[in-house]
């Protein structure tokens, strides 16, 4: 902490290796350490600056996946660090307690980036969620769950895409925060897993491997208004989701990804994916748990508009070729929004192969999922949603940071080698 209270980082982009398997030392990139980075964390109000190094052999950035902030700041295709060079964004945090994230955005070449172990969790706290007595102890009972498939060839990553498949890399097994065959003891009676999907184009339905139910406390952007019972909960890339498992003295339990029926048609489940079984993370608990206090029934306050302040719309067609039938152009302001104002963006897939959406800078309300209300795992504050195949959502959102004419935000699909593709467009607020 500066003597200003401003809260600095220092992250180094930088090569190393890691032993996920005995004996093979594999080539990975990481910031400040071998693979992923480290878990940053700050509070609604304060300012933060982080001192971004990149020591890697080309040019990189570093985006703030969810943060709401200048677009200078952002980190995205306009904000490239060159090797050797240090970048310094700084910023004050503005929106609720959430788990939000951060991983490199050079246009063309996210997913190499994000594959070879470049990202990292960025936690938000605030007082309101600090007086809701949620499991929040770091590591003990509230643990980060940054999810990756993977697949090796020798001591390398392979990160081959395959034949048969048009949503980019699959992995054949999955990591927990870089580790293979992962497990953790527990100690208390809830446990709070803070759900990251870092994988770059795979969709994981995450449940437990006997089926119980746990409660969903938060979505992308933060704490829902109440707490849902669920028995799966789906995540594509980019997205998070907060839930709070219940635990019995001695018992264990194995967090797994399902085969999913939401996927799209036929030849996508069977080569996209979708269906699938992968198990993802053992939970142990000891002999003798820690009581831990219920859950409340009101959890946040969603600070989301609901739609009916919305004063224009825009439409977003998707297509592996472009947003829109666009390709991305670094050139090219596709939107251009009012500062102050809310919208209410229509995103349809219009092709045979599942995406997402992910918009900079915002989070929003999904307000209708195919023209029906959205189920209850997506009734809350989101910066990414998953669109398959003949899906269409309504997402309100309101633009409310600062103007800037020169410097746009991103919108794209969040299957990263769609992204790199070309599936993203710019906006700019004016
Ligand atoms: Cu997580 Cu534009 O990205
Ligand atoms: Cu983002
Ligand atoms: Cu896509």
């Amino acid at each position: 902490v500066k003597s200003d209270g401003t809260r600095l980082f220092e992250l180094t982009m930088r090569a190393g290796e890691k032993e996920f398997r005995a004996r093979h030392k594999t080539p990975t990139w990481g910031f400040s350490q071998d693979y992923l980075g480290p878990t940053l964390r700050a509070k609604r109000g304060e300012k933060v600056e982080v001192k971004v190094r990149n020591t890697l052999g080309e040019a990189s950035t570093v985006h703030w996946h969810g943060m709401h902030l200048p677009a200078k700041m952002d980190g995205g295709p306009h904000q490239m660090v060159a090797p050797g060079a240090t970048w310094k964004p700084k910023w004050t945090v503005d929106q609720p307690a959430a788990t939000l994230w951060y991983h490199p955005h050079p246009h063309g070449r996210t997913e190499k980036h994000v594959q070879r172990g470049l990202a990292g969790l960025f936690l938000l706290d605030d007082k309101k969620s600090q007086a809701l007595a949620l499991p929040e102890k770091y590591g003990v009972d509230d643990l980060p769950v940054i999810v990756q498939d993977v697949k090796f060839d020798g001591a390398k990553f392979d990160h081959g895409h395959g034949m048969l498949r048009d949503t980019g890399f699959l992995g054949d097994r999955a990591m927990v925060n870089g580790t293979l065959d992962p497990y953790r003891t527990v100690g208390d009676e809830l446990v709070r897993l803070r759900l990251l999907n870092a994988s770059t184009a795979r969709v994981y339905a995450f449940g437990f491997s006997d089926s119980r139910e746990f409660a969903q406390i938060a979505t992308d952007g933060g704490l829902l208004e109440k707490a849902n019972r669920l028995d799966r909960i789906q995540l594509s890339p980019g997205e998070r989701a907060e839930i709070v498992v219940r635990m019995k003295p001695g018992e264990r339990t194995v967090l797994r990804s399902f085969p999913q029926d939401n996927y799209g048609g036929a030849w996508q489940k069977r080569f996209g994916g979708g269906d699938d079984t992968f198990d993802v993370l053992e939970l142990r608990a000891a002999k003798k748990l820690r009581p831990s206090p219920e859950l409340l029934g009101r959890l946040g306050e969603l600070e989301v508009p609901a739609g009916k302040d919305s004063v224009r719309g825009r439409y977003f067609g998707l297509l592996t070729s472009g947003i829109n039938r666009k390709p991305m152009a670094m050139g090219r302001i596709d939107e251009t929004v009012t500062r102050g104002t809310a919208e209410t963006w229509t995103v349809r897939n219009e092709d045979g192969v599942p995406h997402n959406f992910h918009v900079h800078d915002v989070q929003f309300r999904v307000l209708e999922v195919n023209g029906k209300e959205p189920p209850p795992e997506l009734r809350g504050a989101k910066d990414t949603v998953f669109v398959p195949s003949g899906m269409t959502v309504k997402l309100a959102m309101r633009f409310d940071g600062p103007a800037d004419p020169d410097t746009p935000y991103m919108y794209h699909c969040h299957l990263l080698y769609h992204e790199d593709l070309g599936m993203m467009g710019q906006f700019v607020v004016v």
